[in-house]
């Protein structure tokens, strides 16, 4: 070809993508075009694959959309104890080749909570209806073509019925389950001995009449306690001894728990370089609806714009107050390998709860958490899809963000306003740009399994820039994401001591493990080694 040819094509693609809005940072890529179902809740394995999970009470008998999989006999209509409809309310999805496979589900689902075991197990409490107290586990399969499937356990139930509830992982490998409609408890699983509920009363204290004190925000901070937001308060929770050892300062600006959620997450825990001390942690929560939008049922009232971030472990913290680019509810907050954080999905008016919200937020915000208050915000590039209630997001491995969901009616309706969404879709933020690949980092080795407080080596190769000086070793845990938070979401930076030449372009590095399992809980993380804000591909990593 021609150079003013080249040159003239290059210009033509220039102003195109111009027109575009390819003007505002990242791309959208759709890679399900239909998943079968709209996730409600979504989680990534350390196999690369992805479990999308919606409620299993959308009535068959309603007008509900194409038969998808037919896994239970449909002539076994008058068994209750089977789904007597022949759709799949779960799906295993495989990132490496678009696969997807119905997974079989019987009681329901519908809000629940979640975690990952430190085997990589998922573990998913309650629901509504014939599900609220159950327990069901997922062992991943490498591939969705072997046969795994969930699991509902039937010699053991929650002692308590759970709708709405938040998990999150302990350092002992056990999982706290708090809250729920009209529980003001938590337990654990596997049960402690004895079994039981122990009381919680600052979720009593937490809630109003519109309730806004549901799947709290639950963060593990390093020191072991756990960190607790529900509405507008805040404690640090000693699971151990049932004490509530602190309560931070309101949060201004109204409710941000369902049903007028925004969203929350823990800033990447950072090791003090010379120590190797984690004894700091950050909480962020952004957005929410206006108090009353929920009650009203007015679709109209702007969501809140502000965010809080305070530093959890400081002697008297303090919240500092920010402003997003837009208000927005049902937003879910990622944190990016980097550290950064992306906000993601939601809308700009009403709440949670069906039919609730209106003026979807089509762009995603990035949070950059090192930057200055002031200038940590950038609007990122639109989807065209609107992702209001029941939609979620979720890191992946190759750093992209996962989005899937969205259905804010009783039943599946894709006749209407917002329809349900059986679309997915990734994201991809400017790290990933052609003109970033340069920097990429590609991680050649790295050990299966590390143990707490250890150095192991990392081997990693690349362009000549990314084989220059230190880079981050950063590790992400997979939440369980569903209704704007992603719970036991967790970024940690490690300590990269030192480096050795392996040969031109590759490069030795020696990492330290986190020192306890209250840094990092037991279980399987993604490992990204990040030069200059790019990331590589991760590789997961068991800590144990
Ligand atoms: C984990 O810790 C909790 C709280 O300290 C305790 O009640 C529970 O029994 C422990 N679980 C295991 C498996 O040791
Ligand atoms: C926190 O919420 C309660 C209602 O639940 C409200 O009365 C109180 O004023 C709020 N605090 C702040 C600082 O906005
Ligand atoms: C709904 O909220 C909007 C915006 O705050 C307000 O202008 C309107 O009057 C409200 N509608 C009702 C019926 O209260
Ligand atoms: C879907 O929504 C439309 C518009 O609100 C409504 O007329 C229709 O009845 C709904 N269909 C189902 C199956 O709920």
């Amino acid at each position: 070809m021609k150079p003013s040819r080249f040159l003239l094509l290059i210009l033509i693609w220039m102003m195109t993508m111009k027109s575009r809005g390819a003007d505002l940072p990242g791309t959208w890529e759709v890679l399900v075009e239909n998943a079968g179902i709209a996730s409600m809740h979504t989680v990534v394995t350390h196999f690369n694959t992805v479990v999308l999970l919606d409620r299993t009470d959308l009535s068959p008998t309603e007008e509900r959309y194409q038969k998808y999989h037919c896994q239970i006999d449909p002539k076994n209509k008058q068994d209750p104890q089977t789904r007597p409809d022949c759709y799949a309310y779960s799906v295993y999805y495989d990132l490496a080749n678009q696969n997807l496979q119905p997974l079989t589900i019987n009681t329901d689902t519908w809000c629940s909570s979640g975690q990952v075991l430190p085997d990589g197990t998922i573990l998913q409490t309650g629901g509504d209806n014939d599900g609220i107290k159950k327990i069901r586990k997922f062992s991943p399969c490498e591939t969705t073509s072997s046969s795994c499937d969930w699991e509902e356990l039937k010699d053991i139930e929650l002692a308590e019925g759970r709708w709405y509830a938040t998990n999150q992982i302990l350092p002992n490998g056990s999982v706290i389950i708090i809250g729920g409609k009209a529980e003001v408890s938590v337990e654990l699983f596997p049960p402690r001995h004895g079994g039981g509920v122990v009381s919680f009363p600052f979720l009593a204290e937490a809630v109003n009449d519109q309730m806004d004190n549901l799947y709290p925000y639950v963060h593990l901070l390093p020191n072991g306690h756990l960190f607790v937001f529900a509405n507008n308060k805040s404690v640090i929770y000693d699971y151990t001894n049932n004490i509530v050892l602190k309560h931070y300062p309101e949060l201004e600006g109204g409710p941000r728990n369902y049903p007028s959620a925004g969203s929350s997450v823990m800033l990447a825990l950072t090791p003090d370089m010379e120590s190797g001390v984690y004894s700091s942690a950050t909480i962020l929560v952004c957005g929410g609806a206006q108090y009353g939008a929920y009650k009203d049922m007015n679709t109209s009232v702007p969501a809140q714009s502000s965010c809080g971030r305070i530093v959890a472990t400081a002697k008297n913290p303090v919240w500092e107050m920010e402003e997003m680019p837009v208000g927005r509810i049902m937003g879910d907050m990622v944190m990016l390998p980097t550290g950064d954080v992306v906000i993601i999905n939601g809308a700009q008016a009403g709440s949670q709860g069906f039919e609730q919200a209106s003026k979807p937020c089509l762009s995603p915000v990035l949070y950059q958490s090192d930057e200055p208050m002031g200038s940590r915000f950038m609007t990122l590039a639109p989807s065209s899809v609107p992702r209001m209630y029941h939609s979620t997001a979720n890191l992946l491995p190759d750093g992209r963000i996962l989005v899937a969901g969205s259905n804010s009616h009783a039943y599946y309706n894709f006749s209407t306003k917002f329809p349900t969404e059986l679309k997915v879709e990734a994201f991809s933020p400017t790290y990933l740009s052609p003109w970033n690949k340069i920097m990429r980092p590609t991680i050649e080795e790295l050990p299966e399994k590390i143990n707490y407080g250890e150095t192991f080596d990392i081997v990693v190769s690349g362009e000549l820039p990314v084989v220059f000086g230190y880079p981050e070793v950063n590790m992400a845990s997979a939440p369980f994401a569903t209704h704007s938070f992603s719970q036991g979401q967790r970024l940690v930076k490690l300590v990269v001591l030192s480096r050795a030449i392996v040969r031109l372009g590759t490069v030795r590095f020696e990492c330290l493990a986190p020192p306890d399992r209250s840094v990092a809980p037991p279980g399987y993380y993604m490992v990204f080694v990040v030069k200059d804000g790019v990331p590589s591909v991760a590789k997961w990593v068991q800590i144990i």
